[in-house]
Order: structure tokens, then sequence, then C-alpha cells
């Protein structure tokens, strides 16, 4: 049942189902699924038919895809990059901002075409935005060109609904509201050699005011410890170097252990040189974390911290938990006991009733901090959500003229961090020849910095030392020592 098709390169990596017999989370769980793989195989009737991924959203959206494909590559589909040429299309969806959503019915519109040039085509939707009840009726009423819809919770169910679809000629639609486990030994076809995902917890309890994510990916559940390290080991003999755990707030983790004790459990795998996690929740950020961020060497020493708002009262209405001054104690702490940390952030503008005083503090307290790098954000409305039915909604354009301030300052202080980092010499895990220079190859710093240095020889998958001679905006460059 297990090949590797040398035709999609990016693909390096397929793990097999292998330990099938394994306890599984959630009752029957993949294991159910493997007739249906094998019936899927017959019906192709020798065929391999060609299939196509498109992943919008987050990094816990790429981590699903590729287990997406690994199901798809038991079932004899072949991974392929022409959207055009395929026989069955995946979206895998993202509802975070309204922007990923509209973008969405924009692809849509795309597989129309593509289905009346192939009668044969078959098209499916899963994801987050599909765990929500308003966009399901309306691709089910107005897209009857989409022939499957499945949700975040169901998506280890692919081969049953793909077998459903393939047998009764019938839209196949399957949602569940919450997680009912944790599907385990499902297959994944890893897109990099080096770097790898590893989810740890599934969900999210926190209930920020303004994000769906609780509300389509559930309650948070936690990934068995044993089943974790048993993913990483197999990584580290596939040849994968760094791994990045991932969950909402991978800082509430708790099986038979909490965060950092996973993290000192995991520390000693062999051939994995770097561990990152992302993403943190500033109030569970214990003491014992920062200590095991300072004691474990492979844990890299770099933390993904979102503010998301430097105002105390903000932050009380997004249902944050910690204020402006515990933030600011934390980040003393972290930097006390690990001097050398980068530190990157999330910030959301013009949430419903942001003062220009409130905004003021976000800006004060970015400076004070001074973070390396910072994704930012417009506060985009979600329906479901309480900011939403805030009376208070700040106008539009007060959001983009306080969104290009914070941009001014964000990229002020990474070019301040980047200038910082020149004649310094860092420890970079090559990751291949840059794309936009083939004299360059590229990698990243421990810091998550992109890092362009020339060699002459190719050191991709191993961690050498680079000194810095220039700092750009978006990466800063070197040559190899
Ligand atoms: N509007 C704007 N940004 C949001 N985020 C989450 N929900 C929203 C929203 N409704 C941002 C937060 C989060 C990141 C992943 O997305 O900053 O940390
Ligand atoms: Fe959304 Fe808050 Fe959960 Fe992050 S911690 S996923 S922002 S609810």
């Amino acid at each position: 049942m297990f090949r590797v098709f040398s035709l999609y390169p990016l693909i390096a990596i397929i793990k097999p189902m292998k330990n099938r017999e394994n306890k599984l989370a959630l009752g029957g769980a993949f294991e159910n699924q493997i007739e249906y793989c094998n019936e899927v195989i017959s019906l192709n009737r020798g065929k391999y038919p060609k299939f196509y991924i498109r992943t919008l959203g987050c990094q816990m959206n790429e981590a699903d895809s590729e287990q997406l494909m690994g199901m798809l590559i038991e079932m004899g589909y072949q991974p392929w990059d022409k959207i055009e040429e395929a026989d069955f299309i995946i979206f895998n969806t993202c509802c975070v901002r309204e922007n990923a959503e509209q973008k969405l019915y924009g692809h849509i519109g795309e597989l129309k075409a593509l289905k009346s040039k192939n009668k044969d085509l078959i098209t499916a939707l899963c994801g987050c935005m599909m765990q929500q009840e308003h966009v399901v009726e309306k691709i089910k009423n107005s897209y009857h060109y989409i022939d499957i819809v499945f949700g975040t919770h169901n998506r280890y169910r692919l081969p049953e609904l793909l077998h459903k679809r393939l047998t009764s000629n019938k839209r196949v639609f399957e949602i569940w509201e919450d997680n009912k486990g944790i599907a385990e030994n499902i297959p994944v076809a890893r897109q990099d050699k080096i770097s790898a995902f590893v989810p740890i917890t599934y969900g999210c309890d926190n209930f920020c005011s303004y994000c769906i994510v609780p509300y389509v990916r559930g309650r948070e559940v936690s990934r068995e410890a044993k089943s974790i390290r048993k993913d990483i080991e197999e990584l580290a003999k596939e040849g994968v170097k760094e791994i990045t755990l991932l969950g909402q707030n991978v800082n509430s983790y708790n099986s038979t252990m909490n965060f950092p004790q996973l993290l000192h459990y995991l520390s000693d795998i062999s051939g994995i040189e770097r561990i990152r996690f992302m993403t943190s929740h500033p109030k569970d950020l214990s003491v014992e974390l920062i200590e095991a961020i300072r004691d474990i060497p492979s844990l890299c020493k770099h933390i993904h911290l979102p503010l998301q708002s430097g105002s105390s009262s903000v932050l009380k209405m997004m249902n944050r938990k910690y204020t402006k001054e515990s933030y600011l104690s934390l980040i003393s702490l972290l930097k006390e006991e690990i001097p050398h940390i980068s530190i990157s952030t999330d910030i959301i503008v013009g949430f419903p009733g942001e003062t220009e005083e409130d905004f003021l503090e976000t800006l004060d307290t970015y400076e004070k901090v001074g973070f390396d790098f910072a994704y930012t954000f417009i506060y985009s409305k979600r329906t479901g959500t309480p900011a939403a039915i805030k009376k208070d909604q700040v106008p539009d354009d007060i959001k983009s003229e306080r969104f290009n301030r914070l941009i001014e300052l964000v990229n002020r202080l990474t070019e301040q961090s980047n200038k910082a980092d020149e004649n310094k010499v860092l420890k970079v895990l090559v990751e291949g020849k840059s794309k936009t220079d083939p004299n360059y190859y590229t990698g990243r710093s421990e810091s998550n910095k992109i890092v362009n240095f020339k060699a002459d020889k190719d050191f991709t998958g191993t961690i050498v030392d680079v000194k810095i001679i220039k700092a750009h905006s978006w990466h800063i460059e070197g040559e190899i020592l």
C-alpha cells in the first residue's frame, strides 16, 4: 500500500501507516478508513488519479493538508501541481479574517470552469470555514459543482467521504460540531525534508472575543506525549532536523505531563537539532516554561508571544486575561533568563472600542518590548464572536490609518533588529538554494530570521556558522565561515 511518486518533487517524505493496530485516541478512527482506501483503489481500476490541494491560512491548516495528502497517496492518488490537470481538487479553507473568506469564493469560481471542462473532476472544500453553518448552506444551495464538504474534526474520514462520492454520485456533506478525540496514525505526506510541523493540541478554549477559532476548531484536546514522541522519532529517522510543535495555545498542553515537561521529554531525540513551538498565550507562559527554553539546548531561543493590544482596557475587552503591565513583566523575566531571546508577536488594530489613547499604548508597548518581528492585522468582524456585536466598531479609515502607523514602527524595529545582527556569527539551518538568486543558499537563524548566504558547497540540512554582513528589511545576508 505504500508508494512514493517521483512526479512531485516537493513531497519528499511519506509516512506509511505503521502500527495501525495501536490504540487510537478516537474510537475506530483511522483504522476503519483503511478498507475505504482499498475500495477507492479498486474503484479507480489501476489508474493513479491526480490530486491538487490548495491550503489557505495558518500552519495548522498546512499540517492538516499534509495528512489529507498522506491519505490520498494511500488511496493511490498522485500529487499534481497543475490544478487544471487534476482529477480531484481540495481547497482547505481559513476563516480567521473576513478577507480569507472572500478570497475563497474567488477560488471556488475557478472550480466551476474546470468542472465544465472535465465532467469526472471531483471537488472538495474542507477546513475552518466549512465549520460555519451559514457557509455550508451557501455551498449547498449556490455552488452545485462542489462535490464534497467536510470540516476540521472529521478530515481523517476523507477515504470514506471520497468513496461515498465515487459510489453514489451524490454530493457529500459531513461536518462535526466538535472534536470527538484525536485520530492518530494518519499517514502524512511531508512537504519539507528538513523542517516539520507536529501538532500537539487541537482546538482552543480561550475564546478571545474577536476570534472564530474556538468555534470552528472546537475544544482543546492534547495528543498523548508518547504519540508525539513516536512521530518525531520517525521524522528524525527520515532526516528531519527541525520540528515545530503546533497548537493554538501550546502552553496549555495537558496530557500526562504539562508543556514544559513535554519539551524536556522530547528534547533528547537523536537527530532533531532544533525544536520550535507556536503559538504561546501570555496568560499560560509559566516560569517553568521560561526555564525550559533557557535550559534545553535544542530549543530555539525564540518565542512567538501574541500581544494583540498594548492597552489593558482593550485586552480586557478582548478577554485576553493579562494586562500591559503583566505582559511587560513576562518580557523582563524572559530577557533576564535568556538574554538573547528573540521575540515576535501578533497585533490587532481597530478592535471595537479602541481609542487613539489605547492605540498609542500599543505603539508604546511595542517599542518597550522591542519586538524583532510582528504579524499585524486589522480587526475583522467574525459572525458569532462577542466582539462582532459590539456597538463601538472602529471606522475603516481610522483602522487603516492606525494600521499604517503600526506597520511603520514594526518595519523600523525589524530593520533595527536585523541591523543588530551585522558582524555576528549566527547558526543557520540550511534549507537549500535561494529561490530568488541561484548563487545563494538560504536558511533560518535560531531567531527564525531568513539568512541568505553564498557558499560553494551544498550544506542543505545542516547547521552552519554564517557571519552576517548586511541587514535587509526582510532577510539578513551573510557569508559562510
Ligand atoms: N481580526 C483580526 N485579526 C484576528 N486574529 C484572530 N482573529 C482576528 C480577527 N477577528 C489574529 C490574531 C491571532 C492571529 C492568528 O490572527 O492576532 O493571533
Ligand atoms: Fe483565537 Fe485566542 Fe484561541 Fe488564539 S488563543 S486561537 S486568538 S481564541
